[in-house]
């Protein structure tokens, strides 16, 4: 199946959905269009039982995403610009909350918003030309799509405010060693390295794969007895799942199993 938007591609083969940004002369710039398209497309997305992990990265050979864009911001209003912030926050939102992994594979630059996109993502996979930064401080705003938010908690509150203070844009290498990448591949490689990883996950038991994510996401949001409490809930409900079953009579058994995601 293929569903073009303007600004947006996407395209689900054997299990796997590819979301491509589709404004290259705009180096991917989120504008409103775009982000309405992209909004659209996580709801059919999360509807969608046959795509089991998602990959999202950027058309051409230059940028992931460059940030929102500066053209339509440079003269909204305050009141304006907190509309546009919260309408990009729900949209990263839910892309984290979908069921299905999401994987960033960030092909160049991840600026602003871009850096921000990747980060809702859950695993990100740069290019070794990939550059990633939160450069709002020099355009006179702070980052406005959760930014502030993910950037301390991925890579701690000390190492987040000297990148949100200084506007320092860094490689994929710095990136990796401050833990904001998860693997570097080259550049050619970017894709078929994120689709080897969607492969790999797919070849695990679907219903734990998707409850991870949500304990993940749940307790990260919350206390640790609540997050424990609710990987209790969730581990429970793997023992009703007929995957459960085929791989401890798999491991038992000593064959591999042969899960069909019930
Ligand atoms: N918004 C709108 N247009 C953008 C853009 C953006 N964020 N980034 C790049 N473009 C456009 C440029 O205006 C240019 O368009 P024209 O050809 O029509 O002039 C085109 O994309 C190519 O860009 P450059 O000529 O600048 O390319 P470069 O190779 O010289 O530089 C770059 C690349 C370093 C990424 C540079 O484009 C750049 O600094 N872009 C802005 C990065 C940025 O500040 N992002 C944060 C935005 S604010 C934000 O995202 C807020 C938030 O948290 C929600």
């Amino acid at each position: 199946m293929v569903t073009t938007y303007n600004n947006v591609l996407y395209q689900t083969d054997n299990g796997i959905g590819m979301i491509t940004l589709n404004r290259p002369k705009a180096l991917n710039a989120l504008n409103s269009g775009l982000l309405k398209e992209l909004d659209s497309l996580l709801d059919e997305i999360a509807q969608d039982d046959n795509v089991k992990v998602v990959i999202i990265t950027g058309s051409g050979d230059k940028a992931f995403v460059a940030g929102a864009d500066i053209s339509e911001m440079q003269s909204m209003s305050a009141l304006a610009g907190r509309t546009f912030g919260k309408f990009g926050q729900a949209i990263f939102s839910k892309l984290e909350n979908i069921p299905q992994p999401v994987i960033a594979a960030v092909n160049g630059f991840a600026l602003g918003g871009g850096c921000e996109l990747a980060m809702a993502c859950d695993i990100r996979i740069a290019s070794e030309k990939a550059k990633f930064g939160q450069p709002e401080v020099s355009l006179g705003i702070v980052p406005g799509f959760g930014g502030t938010q993910r950037l301390s908690r991925l890579i701690g509150k000390g190492r987040a405010k000297e990148l949100l203070y200084t506007a320092d844009i860094v490689d994929a290498q710095e990136a990796y060693r401050l833990g904001l990448v998860n693997i570097i591949a080259p550049a050619d490689e970017l894709i078929s390295t994120a689709k080897a990883l969607a492969e790999k996950i797919l070849s695990r038991a679907q219903v734990p794969v998707q409850l991870c994510k949500a304990a993940v996401n749940t307790g990260m949001d919350t206390d640790l007895e609540s997050g424990i409490a609710y990987e209790a809930e969730v581990f429970g409900l793997c023992f009703a799942t007929a995957d459960q079953k085929e791989g401890m009579t798999a491991f038992v058994g000593k064959r591999k199993p042969n899960f069909t995601g019930k």
